[in-house]
């Protein structure tokens, strides 16, 4: 593998910290610069395993900061992008939309602006890969599934203004011409993951003896995928694919929301050696969220026959191994759970 300078963004997040590790990590010949805010998601703890390697540099900035971005790609010379920092709570983008349209539509338009400055003594030599979210194609009923042809129709503005951010992407690639990849992929799990989520913040309340709160009747569906496997799917998609491609990424691995908080209570009982049926009696049944998308689903049959990609691992594997991660690491918790974190917990849940 020849040596290359590759600028991750959002490297301090849940996902980016295991896109980081692994190239960090995989090619000791690239260059990894992650270039992250630290907004209250970015926790350069995550990292701490593989901030002293000589092949690792963390820089601070925004992505909604053009001169900044622009100074950046001057001095470093990236050859590629690999972009992952976003606003990505649905929730908060009920709350604040503008924010979401700043950080995810600006910031990645900002962020093809100077690459496109940058790289333009020949754009085949540089590639840009934008990391997006199945929910830009809305939501399914009982069947179906998200392919890579199907209809962007969001609805969260969250999920529009990931939309949007796709949109200006495939249009640097048609008008400028220039290499830009995208990989849409459904809900992770694994170590890491902010605690505002429905897994973490899950196992955050059960350990505590707090309720869980359930959006209405819990029979929303979505798909889940380990995270480390989305990084993986990340590795091939870089490496393998043709300028202009789209690849679905996910787990074939349906779960009515319901359904995986019983699993995962079962699973804690089990680990905290309560009596089964201990921590069920916390599900809590609150009020449904805004245009909650009923079902995701995603077809990733065209990863898997092109590059050869399938999950590794089994979801009820993958929660017991997540559990054991967030009861290992108290002290992590801790401290994304105390300030920041606590203000936006009591504003999302006192009035429902
Ligand atoms: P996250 O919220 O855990 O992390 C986002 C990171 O981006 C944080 O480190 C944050 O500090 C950084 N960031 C935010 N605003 C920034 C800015 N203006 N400038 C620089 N850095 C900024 O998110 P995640 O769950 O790891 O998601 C990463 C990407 O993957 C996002 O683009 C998201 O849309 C996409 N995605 C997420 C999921 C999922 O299930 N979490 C699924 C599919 C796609
Ligand atoms: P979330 O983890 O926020 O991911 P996304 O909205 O991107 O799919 O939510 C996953 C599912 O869990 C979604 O259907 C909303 C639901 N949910 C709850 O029922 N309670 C909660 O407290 C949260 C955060 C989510």
């Amino acid at each position: 593998m020849s040596s290359k300078t590759i600028i991750i963004t959002g490297g301090a997040g849940f996902i980016g910290s295991h896109v980081v590790r692994r190239f960090v990590n995989n090619y000791p010949d690239y260059q990894i610069i992650n270039l992250d805010k630290l907004t209250y998601a970015g926790n350069l703890e995550n990292l701490r395993d593989i901030e002293h390697k000589p092949n690792y540099t963390f820089v601070k900035g925004d992505i909604v900061d053009a001169a900044f971005i622009n100074g950046l790609f001057a001095a470093e010379k990236p050859d590629a992008i690999i972009h992952l920092a976003a606003e990505s709570h649905v929730d908060r983008s009920i709350t604040n939309p503008t924010e979401f349209v700043m950080t995810n539509v600006v910031g990645t338009v900002n962020l093809l602006n100077a690459a496109r400055e940058a790289w333009k003594d020949d754009y085949s030599k540089y590639r840009f890969y934008h990391v997006s979210t199945d929910e830009v194609y809305g939501a399914l009923g009982e069947t179906g599934m998200f392919t890579e042809a199907t209809k962007y129709d969001p609805h969260s503005p969250y999920s529009a203004s990931k939309a949007s951010s796709d949109h200006f992407v495939r249009a640097y690639h048609d008008t400028y011409k220039m290499d830009c990849v995208i990989s849409n992929c459904s809900n992770n799990y694994g170590a890491n993951h902010f605690p505002e989520k429905l897994i973490p913040l899950s196992i955050n309340n059960i350990k505590n003896n707090k309720p869980i709160p359930i959006y209405g009747k819990g029979e929303n569906v979505r798909d889940w995928l380990w995270v480390e496997d989305h990084a993986r799917a990340i590795d091939v998609i870089f490496h393998n694919a043709k300028a202009g491609d789209t690849y679905n990424i996910g787990g074939h691995n349906e779960w009515k929301n319901i359904d995986l908080i019983r699993l995962l209570c079962k699973i804690m009982d089990k680990k905290l050696g309560r009596e089964e049926g201990t921590s069920e009696k916390l599900i809590t049944y609150v009020t449904d969220r805004a245009g909650h998308d009923l079902r995701y689903a995603i077809d990733s049959a065209k990863l898997q026959k092109e590059l050869g990609w399938t999950p590794s691992l089994q979801f009820e594997e993958g929660l017991e191994k997540t559990v054991d991660w967030y009861l290992q690491n108290e002290e992590w918790l801790e401290n994304v759970t105390s300030g920041e974190y606590m203000k936006y917990y009591e504003n999302q849940y006192a009035t429902r």
